[in-house]
């Protein structure tokens, strides 16, 4: 799959606010400055579709891009993000919690995480709070191209084996970098697949 034609929707905090679910959904999610607004401008080809920055808690809102009037792929701010209070990051939870658990449209919610870190708690506790929730996710590791092709490996299987001592299966993964545009036609087809799986 080729996106054609990406376009910036709105921005919102609140579910209610989003645009009417009248489509399926893809979103992601991860620390702060994991790469998730570069993700989304390397599978559309866009440079600057979502806003990125090298300082973490860039995007802050729900953010909305309509994909070939098809589909919406959904950009989430950082969690983990040192510098935020914990009035914040309350109120970060309650309404990310909401969208999550109550967009009816979202079919799959992207995990992004460096592959250059060991598995970090917050990362686990986001995964088990989506399995115990019911919310279907992948992991995409990003940032590939910061370690030679055999570390990348190593890494994965690594984090992999930390997951199987408390997951009996375990989740889909994509290896990934927006830097090289690795991993995208992987992603891609992934987010057809569930597409097709939507209007079938
Ligand atoms: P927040 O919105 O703050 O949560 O961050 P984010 O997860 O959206 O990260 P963002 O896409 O803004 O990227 C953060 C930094 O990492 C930027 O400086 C990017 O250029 C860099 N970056 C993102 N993806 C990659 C990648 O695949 N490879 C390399 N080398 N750098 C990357
Ligand atoms: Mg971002």
């Amino acid at each position: 799959m080729k996106i054609k034609n990406a376009t910036y929707v709105k921005s919102c905090l609140k579910l209610s606010d989003c645009p009417s679910p009248d489509r399926m959904e893809v979103a992601f999610i991860g620390r702060s400055n994991v790469g998730k607004s570069s993700l989304i401008n390397m599978l559309t080809n866009r440079k600057k579709l979502a806003k990125t920055s090298s300082t973490p808690g860039k995007t802050q809102t729900i953010n909305h891009f309509n994909m070939d009037d098809q589909w919406y792929l959904v950009d989430l701010p950082g969690y983990g993000w040192s510098k935020v209070s914990k009035t914040q990051k309350a109120e970060w939870e309650r309404y990310i919690n909401a969208y999550l658990l109550e967009r009816e449209t979202l079919v799959c919610l992207f995990i992004l995480i460096d592959i250059r870190h060991t598995p970090q708690k917050i990362d686990l506790e986001m995964m088990e709070w989506c399995a115990m929730n019911q919310v279907p996710f992948v992991m995409v590791f990003t940032k590939a191209d910061k370690l030679s092709k055999t570390k990348v490996e190593g890494q994965v299987q690594k984090y992999l084996k930390q997951l199987k001592m408390n997951w009996e299966t375990l989740p889909l993964h994509f290896v990934t970098s927006s830097e090289t545009r690795f991993g995208s036609d992987e992603v891609l087809e992934y987010i057809d697949s569930l597409n097709s799986t939507y209007a079938g």
